[in-house]
């Protein structure tokens, strides 16, 4: 069995040993206790909560209080798992100041062992350099970034002409270069997940980006097939949840309505 990821330099040691690293996302406790009871090696606050969570159509409404709630709720809920936080939109660009002060507070506040952030551009490595020399871990994301799905044109597989490819694999070298002890690679082709992972050291953690990567993560209600009218080509649905829930809740209605709940078993 794989030892337990405490530190980044467990995930380095994972790769090292060819181990593959599972990460889940995951907004509240009672989800939280059952991924940690399931074993999966990390746990992502991601800014996904703006469309799984939320109900909208992009993860960029999504504020730092929003992350701080529910990396409170899940850290409560999975105490002993690797716990990353993500940046979400508006809350590290202006400066480095305020992208240092935010990465800082989330850590403080929801006692998360690293944040995420998106991007690989000057500016961003910058922030990056400076939140990891003040102590907190540092994942970062490039290939398809939600943030940027505006000015990307919509949610759209990257990297797929040679120049992109090419400058997705600098990216991944200069955020390893600042300090980041894994990326995230997300929507982009398998050989070019594949190359980015040979090419660093530090994981590769994909999510619509192929089997090469060093771990996967995936939406915890794409997983579970909790949206029953969305499933994304890269998500594995490993249960049918909103038709089974949809069902049970079914059968409360009709129980309510029938007279038949509560029973003489629920009844004091
Ligand atoms: O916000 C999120 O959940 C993410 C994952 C999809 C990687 O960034």
């Amino acid at each position: 069995m794989s030892r337990k990821l405490r530190f980044p330099k467990d995930w380095i040691e994972r790769k090292q040993q060819k181990e593959k690293i599972s990460v889940l996302t995951c907004y509240d406790a009672t989800s939280a206790v059952l991924v940690e009871r399931a074993g999966v090696d990390a746990i992502l606050v991601g800014d996904t909560m703006g469309m799984v969570l939320q109900g909208h159509s992009s993860t960029m409404p999504v504020k730092l209080d929003h992350i701080i709630y529910h990396g409170q709720c899940v850290r409560r809920g999975a105490p002993g798992t690797f716990l990353i936080v993500d940046m979400p939109f508006g809350t590290y660009h202006a400066s480095v100041e305020q992208g240092v002060n935010n990465a800082m507070r989330l850590i403080q506040e929801t006692e998360a062992q690293a944040v995420k952030l998106e991007g690989a551009d000057e500016d961003t490595l910058k922030i990056i350099r400076k939140i990891v020399a003040g102590g907190a871990p540092v994942m970062g994301h490039i290939g398809f970034t939600p943030q940027s799905y505006l000015s990307l044109g919509g949610f759209r597989i990257q990297g797929k002409s040679n120049d992109a490819a090419d400058a997705l694999i600098e990216q991944a070298k200069a955020l390893q270069s600042a300090g980041c002890f894994s990326i995230v690679l997300e929507l982009m082709p398998t050989d070019v997940s594949r190359r980015i992972s040979e090419a660093v050291q530090i994981p590769t953690i994909g999510i619509g980006a192929g089997i090469h990567c060093d771990g996967q993560v995936q939406v915890f209600q794409d997983l579970l097939g909790l949206l029953p009218d969305f499933a994304p080509k890269h998500a594995r649905k490993y249960d049918q949840a909103a038709e089974r829930w949809i069902t049970a809740i079914g059968q409360y209605d009709n129980d309510v309505k029938s007279g038949s709940f509560p029973g003489p078993e629920n009844s004091h």
